[in-house]
Formats: C-alpha cells, structure tokens, sequence
C-alpha cells in the first residue's frame, strides 16, 4: 500500500502466541521496557503489538470501541504515551466483521470511519486487521473500507491484513495494505512453521517493499522447538522478508534465544533495502536451497535440511542466481564469519537434522 509505511518488513512483538487472550496493560508496558533493556529495540524490533481481547464487549454510547476496564484500565491512550516515551510504536487489533476471532470484543465492520478515527486519536501506529464472524461478503470488499479510514484518519498506520484462504489476499493486498497473511495460524512445532514456510514461499513475486507476504508471527522463544528449529524459523522468516514479530514472552527469554534474535546479520538479510524475496530455488529430497538477492549485488541464501538424517548439501550459482564462474566470499551468519576459503560455482555443507546454514554471498573481482 502506498502510505509510505512498511518500506523494510516490520518488526517488533504481538501478544498472540504466547498469551493469547490473558493480556493486561501491565504485561504490555513490561514488554516495552523489555524491549528497550535487553536491546531489541536498537536492533529494530519498534512495533509493540496488542491482539485480540483488548476492548470491552461493547461499545460506549456513541459507538466508540472501549478498552477493557478490567485488564486496561489507563486506557490505550495512556499505553500508546507510555510505548511512544520509550521510542516504541503501539499496534492494536480488530477485525473485518461484527466480533474478532475470541468473540470477546466487537469487530470494525460498519464502524471502520469511527474506529480509525479512535485508533488515530490514541495514537495508534499499527493496525492487525483479523477476519473472523463477518458478513460473507468478500474480505476485497470489507478491507478495503478500512485501507480508506486509516488514510482518513489523520495519523500514518501501518496496516496488517489479517486474512487468508480461498481469496489469496496476495494477490490484492498490494492495494489495501502493507503486510497480508499467506497461511492460518501457526503453532509452536516444526511442522507447522516449516509448512507456513513453503506455503508463503508460494507468493514470492508479490512481496516488495510497502507490501509483504506474512507468514504468521514468530513463535522463538515458546518451548516447542528445538534450538537449531528455531534457527531455521528465524533464518526462513529472515529471507522471506516476513515481519520480525516476535510471539514469546521477551521479560523472560533465555540466553540462547536472545542470541537467535538478535542476530543481526540475519535481521539485516530481512531489514535489506531491495526488498525482495528468497525463493526455494532447489529442492533435492530433504535437502534445500532458498536464496533471494540482496542490495549491492549480494545474495542471501539458506541450506536447510528438513529431513531426519545428517546431510550434505551444495548450492550452486546457477540456482542462486550468480554467474558461473563468478568467484565469491562467503560469510556464515550464524558463525559470525567470513570463510577464508573462495567459492567458484558451488557452495556445500553438511547439515544435522532440522538445520539450516545460513550465508550471505559476495562476489569478489
Ligand atoms: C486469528 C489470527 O490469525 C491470530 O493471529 C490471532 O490474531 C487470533 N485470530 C486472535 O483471535
């Protein structure tokens, strides 16, 4: 969407994967302070992101949508000065229809105008619209009522199309907003986040800066996965240029997670400026090559093997779209180095089960 938002893909937290509904100001204000105290915010995670169950069930007097007295009871005014005065954005929740997805709080629908205004008044600077208990009329009609209410209401709102299925919003939400979902919820396993993997990989081409594909949020950081799992979730959402939203608890992350999250030659492959995204340029069995190009001639690749057994694996130049013969530097973003040997044609390493390596490969004169 031309706002001028969303230039790199966004980044920050949600409370969804982890919390589901049992948010509360409290929860939302320690995570902004966490954000800022173990650094995340340097490196670029700004969004800090309520879901659903925010607002009270219904709305006041005039209409307006309320947050919920007994979890929010500053208001999401006072929340949004609170994230702001620590150099933080705040998102907010709703949805295209009458209730959101819990049922516990009402949706936009015929309210869109009135909402944004709210949203904009509070100083909202980020919008995750979901899809749930709608009308049945077509989400490329009641979406885009919203895309017109934010861009009316006064204040830039970065706007997240929560919506998925038979409408492949990839293909129309360049138009409506700045990020679109590309598969349902994903859940803490390895099959679910290497599925949500391939099925937005799909929709590659539409991705560009101002729009990206979204595979769901993070879930780094919740117990479910294995450390070099997760790797691979962060490296596979890494260079597919989805949003950084982390889904885990950040007051309370253990070393070996802060140091997934905050690899920042990893977040500089996502946060890169020509925006594109990598593709599965070779599939051999278990064994696969995603690489996207990146700024400056460089390009940005993963070896990853899905499968049960040890494994070698070569990327070749002509997958990954360097010339052949092109000698090339190679550096290994996870060991945080540059290899001493060059590269002509073809780039091998072996990989443990459900593992992936990761590089950014330079060719030299
Ligand atoms: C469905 C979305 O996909 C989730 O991310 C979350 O927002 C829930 N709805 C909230 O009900």
């Amino acid at each position: 969407l031309a706002n001028g938002l969303g230039t790199t893909p966004p980044m920050g937290w949600n409370s969804w994967n982890h919390f589901n509904c049992q948010i509360n100001e409290k929860i939302i204000r320690e995570t902004a302070d966490a954000l800022v105290s173990t650094g995340l915010s340097k490196l670029g995670y700004t969004f800090v992101n309520i879901d659903d169950c925010w607002a009270e069930l219904h709305r006041d007097d005039k209409g307006n949508l309320v947050a919920k007295k007994s979890t929010f009871p500053s208001g999401i005014k006072a929340l949004a000065d609170y994230v702001h005065s620590k150099g933080l954005k705040l998102g907010i929740y709703s949805d295209a229809g009458y209730f959101t997805c819990s049922k516990q709080m009402p949706g936009s629908l015929g309210h869109e105008f009135q909402d944004a205004k709210t949203f904009a008044s509070w100083g909202i600077d980020y919008l995750k619209y979901d899809n749930c208990n709608n009308d049945g009329s077509k989400p490329t009609v009641r979406y885009p009522v919203m895309t017109r209410a934010l861009m009316n209401a006064g204040r830039p709102i970065f706007f997240s199309l929560c919506e998925w299925g038979d409408m492949h919003p990839a293909l129309w939400g360049g138009r409506v907003g700045n990020s679109w979902r590309t598969t349902n919820d994903i859940n803490d396993s390895w099959d679910s986040m290497i599925s949500r993997a391939d099925m937005n990989e799909v929709y590659a081409d539409l991705a560009k800066p101002g729009g990206w594909n979204d595979p769901d949020m993070l879930e780094v950081g919740n117990g479910g996965m294995t450390k070099d799992e997760y790797i691979v979730h962060f490296s596979l959402w890494a260079i597919s240029k989805a949003p950084l939203l982390l889904g885990c608890d950040v007051r309370n992350m253990s070393k070996e997670i802060v140091e997934i999250i905050t690899n920042k030659e990893v977040i500089a492959v996502n946060q890169d400026s020509l925006g594109v995204q990598a593709k599965k340029v070779r599939m051999e069995g278990d064994q696969e090559i995603w690489a996207g190009p990146l700024s400056g001639y460089k390009v940005a690749v993963v070896l990853l093997n899905r499968g049960p057994l040890r494994n070698a694996i070569t990327a070749n130049w002509d997958d990954i779209g360097i010339p052949q013969n092109s000698v090339v530097q190679a550096r290994d973003l996870w060991e945080h180095q540059t290899l001493k040997k060059l590269f002509v044609n073809k780039l091998s390493a072996t990989l443990e089960p459900h593992s992936c390596k990761m590089y950014v490969l330079k060719p030299v004169a």
